[in-house]
C-alpha cells in the first residue's frame, strides 16, 4: 500500500487517559470522557491523538505493563467504548495511534505466568538467567524505575528476569521468532481495527547485546549502552515493517532515549529504504535544557540548551528525515515550570509554544498543555503514585524528596486534566485517583475559553496559523544569535528564497517606551520566508534585526500579546519584546 506521509501536514494531541475526563464517575478517566471532549479536541485544530496505553494492564505503570494486547481495559471502557470513540475520531478528521509496548509485558500477562513455569512455547518468551555459580547476579544492569539491579529472582522458576523498568515489567526476549511474530499480530490487529499508526514505547531497547555482558557503571542506567540500538534492532523493525505496517498507510513513531540525529538516520532516513525502519522518533535532547539526561539530575535551565537541541535535529533532519516536535509529554513535568515562568504563565507558554511549533516536523502537544498547566506541590510523599518516584532517593528525608519530585516527577504531568473551577476541577463527579492541582480554580478550560487573550485561544491560533503555511512544512530552518540565552530566533524559507549570511544581532534590557499598535496582517499570499522570534526575559528587551532582515517591512502575522500594546518597529528595525513575547513575521522574498 501506498504510505501517503499524512502525518508530516498534521498536529497531533495526547491523552494520558488515567487524566483526561472521567465519564463514569469512578475517579478515572475514561473512554466515555474522551467522547465526550472530542469536539474540545477537534476545536484545537489539531489532526489526530495519540493515546497512552488504553489495554488492559494491573496498572503498576499506569498502563505500560500490559497484560492483554488485544483488549482495551473495561476501565477504559473496553472494546465497545474503543470502537465507538475511532468511528467519532475518524468522524472528525481525527486520526488515532496507539502505544505500542513491546519491551516488556506485565508479569501478569498469560505469556509470562506461562514462562516461568517453563510451559511452551512460552518457556523462552522472556530472558531468564540462572544464579551464578559465585551467587552474583547474571550482570550489573539497573532498572531505571527501581533504582537497583534489573534482575528479578523468580521462586516458580527459580531463575532471574530482567526488568530494565518496574519488577512487573518483565523484558521479552525479542531474538524469540516468536515473540516478533506475537508483536507483528499486535500491530496487525489493531490496524485491522482502524487505528492510524503507533507510538512505540522505548523501541530502541528490544535488541540485547549477545551474552548480555557488563555496562560500565552508570547509576540507575548500568546496562543502557548495551541494549539501547542493539545489534538487531534495525532487523527486528525491518521485520516488523516488511511484514506488516507497510501494507497500511499508517505511521509510527519510537521513542529513543539517547538517539541523536546521526544515529536517527540509521532508523528514519527517507532517502533510503533499507535505513526506513519507522517513521520518526521522539529524541531526548529537547528535554535536556534543564537537566543532565533525566528529570532527577536538575540544573539551571539554559534557552542556549534548549536551542542548540531544536538546531541539531532541524538542520540536520532536513530533507532527509521527518521530525517529532515536542515539549511535554506524560514522561516529564510540565514544561513551563521548567523553561518558562509560572509568574509569566502564560506569556511563556506563548513563547514555547511558538518556539516549536514553527519548526519542520509533527508538533505534539500534551494534554494541559494548551491550558498552560503548572507542576502540583504534594505536601507528602505519599500523594505520589508515579512507581519511579516512589522509588527513587529513598534514603533522603521527606522535605529533601519533596522538593525535588515537584520538579522531576512524572506525576507533575499526571495530575487531572482541569476542566472548570468547579468540584475536581471538572475531571469527575468522584475523588480522583490522582490530586488536583491546587491551582485549578484559577487555570482551567472553561476561563480560558472565555478569554481570547488566553494561552488555550492562542495555541489554536497558532496551530491553524502553522497548519496554513507551506513554509511551516518544507522550508529550511536558520537560527539567529544563537548564543543568546534570552532570546530564540529563527527563520524558516522555502528553497530557492533569499540564503543570506546570518546578520548578527543585537538585544539588551530595555524599559519600554509607549508603544503604537502593529496589527497581524491577513496574508495575502503565502508566504516565503518567515522569521519566529521569541523572548524568554522577565523583562522587556530591545531586539533588532541589524542586516539583511528588516522587521520594519514585515508582516506581523502572529503575536502572542493584545495588538493594542505591541510595541511598534520604529524605522530603524527595531523594536521592544515584552516580557516572554512571542511574534512570527512575513518577511517579504
Ligand atoms: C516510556 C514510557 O513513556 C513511560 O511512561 C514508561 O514508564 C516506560 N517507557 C516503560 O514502559
Amino acid at each position: 500500500m501506498k504510505q501517503t506521509q499524512w502525518y508530516k501536514d498534521g498536529v497531533f494531541y495526547q491523552i494520558w487517559p488515567r487524566s483526561f475526563k472521567d465519564g463514569n464517575s469512578d475517579g478515572m478517566g475514561d473512554l466515555w470522557g474522551v467522547i465526550d471532549k472530542l469536539d474540545y479536541i477537534q476545536s484545537l485544530n489539531v489532526d489526530g491523538i495519540w493515546f497512552s496505553p488504553l489495554y488492559c494492564s494491573p496498572g503498576a505503570d499506569c498502563g505500560y505493563d500490559i497484560s492483554d494486547y488485544m483488549k482495551i481495559a473495561p476501565e477504559f471502557g473496553g472494546m465497545e467504548a474503543f470502537r465507538r470513540l475511532l468511528t467519532e475520531a475518524h468522524k472528525r478528521g481525527l486520526k488515532i495511534i496507539m502505544d505500542l509496548v513491546v519491551n516488556h509485558t506485565s508479569d501478569e500477562h498469560e505469556w509470562f505466568q506461562k514462562s516461568r513455569q517453563r510451559i511452551d512455547p512460552y518457556t523462552d518468551y522472556y530472558i531468564w538467567r540462572p544464579k551464578k555459580p559465585n551467587g552474583k547476579l547474571p550482570n550489573n544492569w539497573a532498572s531505571m524505575f527501581e533504582g537497583d539491579s534489573a534482575w528479578q529472582w523468580d521462586e516458580v522458576r527459580k531463575e532471574y528476569y530482567l526488568h530494565l523498568f518496574a519488577i512487573k515489567q518483565p523484558d521479552l526476549n525479542m531474538d524469540n521468532p516468536l515473540v516478533r511474530e506475537e508483536v507483528k499480530k499486535i500491530l496487525k490487529f489493531w490496524l485491522d481495527f482502524g487505528v492510524d499508526g503507533f507510538r512505540e514505547d522505548v523501541i530502541t531497547f528490544i535488541s540485547k547485546e549477545e551474552g548480555l555482558p557488563n555496562d560500565i557503571p552508570i547509576p540507575g542506567f548500568s546496562g543502557i549502552l548495551k541494549y539501547n540500538h542493539g545489534p538487531h534492532i534495525h532487523e527486528y523493525l525491518q521485520e516488523f515493517r516488511q511484514d506488516v505496517l507497510q501494507h497500511y498507510d499508517c505511521m509510527t513513531l519510537a521513542e529513543a532515549p539517547l538517539v541523536t540525529p546521526k544515529r536517527a538516520m540509521t532508523y528514519i532516513s527517507e532517502l533510503d529504504p533499507k535505513h526506513h525502519d519507522i517513521d520518526m522518533m521522539i529524541q531526548f535532547q529537547c528535554m535536556c535544557a534543564d537537566c543532565l539526561f533525566s528529570d532527577y539530575i536538575p540544573m539551571k535551565f539554559s534557552l542556549r540548551r534548549l536551542k542548540r537541541a531544536f538546531r541539531r535535529w532541524q538542520v540536520k533532519l532536513h530533507g532527509k528525515a521527518w521530525n517529532m516536535l515536542y515539549l511535554e509529554n506524560h514522561d516529564h513535568p510540565r514544561v513551563i515550570s521548567r523553561y518558562g515562568s509560572e509568574k509569566f504563565r502564560t506569556a511563556s507558554g506563548k513563547a514555547l509554544a511558538v518556539s516549536y511549533l514553527f519548526q519542520q516536523g509533527t508538533p505534539f502537544i500534551y494534554q494541559g498543555q494548551e491550558i498552560g498547566m503548572t507542576n502540583w506541590w504534594p505536601k507528602s510523599i505519599d500523594m505520589y503514585e508515579d512507581v519511579q518516584t516512589l522509588n527513587q532517593h529513598l534514603k533522603d528525608p521527606e522535605e529533601k524528596r519533596l522538593k525535588l519530585y515537584h520538579r522531576a516527577s512524572r506525576d507533575s504531568a499526571r495530575t487531572p486534566m482541569q476542566w472548570t473551577g468547579g468540584d475536581h476541577a471538572g475531571f469527575s463527579e468522584h475523588e480522583p485517583w490522582l490530586y488536583v492541582n491546587e491551582n485549578y480554580r484559577e487555570i482551567n478550560v472553561e476561563q480560558e475559553e472565555n478569554d481570547p487573550d488566553s494561552l488555550l485561544n492562542f495555541y489554536r491560533k497558532a496551530v491553524a496559523l502553522r497548519k496554513s503555511l507551506k513554509v511551516v512544512r518544507d522550508g529550511k530552518y536558520r537560527e539567529y544569535g544563537i548564543f543568546s540565552n534570552k532570546i530564540y530566533v529563527y527563520e524558516r524559507v522555502l528553497d530557492g528564497e533569499t540564503d543570506a549570511a546570518a546578520p548578527p544581532r543585537e538585544e539588551r534590557e530595555e524599559t519600554p517606551s509607549e508603544s503604537a499598535s502593529e496589527e497581524p496582517k491577513a496574508m495575502s499570499a503565502q508566504p516565503k520566508r518567515i522569521l519566529v522570534i521569541c523572548s524568554f526575559s522577565e523583562k522587556p528587551m530591545r531586539f533588532l534585526m541589524r542586516r539583511g532582515i528588516s522587521l520594519a517591512n514585515a508582516d506581523l502575522i502572529l503575536g502572542s500579546y493584545p495588538v493594542k500594546e505591541t510595541s511598534k518597529v520604529k524605522t530603524d528595525g527595531s523594536t521592544i519584546l515584552r516580557p516572554y513575547e512571542a511574534r512570527v513575521y512575513s518577511i517579504p522574498g
